[in-house]
């Protein structure tokens, strides 16, 4: 595929418009089928640890209500139900109807999740409504992440944490940026069929934020008690920030 027609098809990662925002929405209508397995493959099952360390971090209690940002597939979901219990919920929100598609059938019988289509950089909810947010993966892939950490930080009440979870693009093992770049686009064109897609994934990768930069955008928003820490190697890094009490 020459370059022209790869970019036709591929978000640029470091483009800021709306043309990313809709091109980033058809990627995932695209790669939703096949996006679960994926992960698994891609961080050989490892995600699971990462998600259950950033879930704990939202210290939520039975009976609270919890947001995950940019859902996908509901995958997080999984992780949040146990620890708001049968009399907590859990509402997930994102702009792809297909990866939301796979959400619904996994939460069908779940009355205490709620899925809803929408824009996380404009969250559909009051302001203190939620206990905690979190966002896993998808805020390299927003348009304007300082907005997307602003409409999070809105909805929580005062007290509240929310967290990231995210690729970085500051390994510390070099061959994890080959592994990024080469690997996972094969391993992407094999089972989803859609390499660009995971080249795409691995280029957010190279231009998202590094920890220490994510860190001072969750202060810039008005976080206090803020956590940065890396998993895997330096790969995968995760952010924790309070909202601070009235
Ligand atoms: C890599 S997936 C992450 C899914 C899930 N959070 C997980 O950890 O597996 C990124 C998701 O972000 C969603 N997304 C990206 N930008 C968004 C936006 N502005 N508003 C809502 N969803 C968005 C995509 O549709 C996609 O489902």
């Amino acid at each position: 595929m020459t370059e022209r027609s790869l970019s036709s098809v591929l978000p640029n990662p470091s483009q800021s418009s709306t043309n990313k925002a809709s091109q980033v929405q058809d990627m995932f209508n695209r790669i939703a089928g096949t996006y679960d397995t994926l992960n698994d493959w891609i961080s050989m099952g490892f995600h699971k640890q990462w998600k259950h360390a950033a879930c704990r971090k939202l210290q939520l209690k039975p009976g609270m209500k919890a947001l995950d940002v940019c859902t996908g597939t509901g995958d997080l979901i999984g992780y949040l139900l146990p620890l708001v219990g049968a009399g907590g919920t859990v509402d997930g929100l994102d702009f792809s109807e297909n990866m939301l598609s796979h959400a619904r059938q996994r939460y069908q019988n779940q009355p205490n999740v709620t899925l809803t289509q929408g824009d996380a950089l404009a969250l559909p909810y009051p302001d203190d409504y939620f206990d905690a947010a979190i966002i896993s993966f998808g805020l390299r892939n927003v348009t304007d992440i300082p907005q997307a950490l602003r409409e999070m930080r809105r909805v929580i009440k005062p007290g509240g944490w929310m967290v990231n979870l995210d690729t970085s693009p500051t390994p510390l093992l070099p061959g994890m940026n080959f592994y990024f770049s080469k690997i996972m686009p094969l391993i992407g064109g094999a089972l989803a069929k859609d390499s660009q897609a995971y080249q795409y994934l691995s280029e957010s990768t190279q231009h998202f934020l590094t920890p220490a930069q994510l860190k001072e955008a969750f202060e810039a928003v008005g976080c206090a008690q803020v956590s940065s820490e890396t998993l895997m190697l330096g790969s995968v890094s995760l952010q924790a920030g309070q909202k601070s009490l009235r």
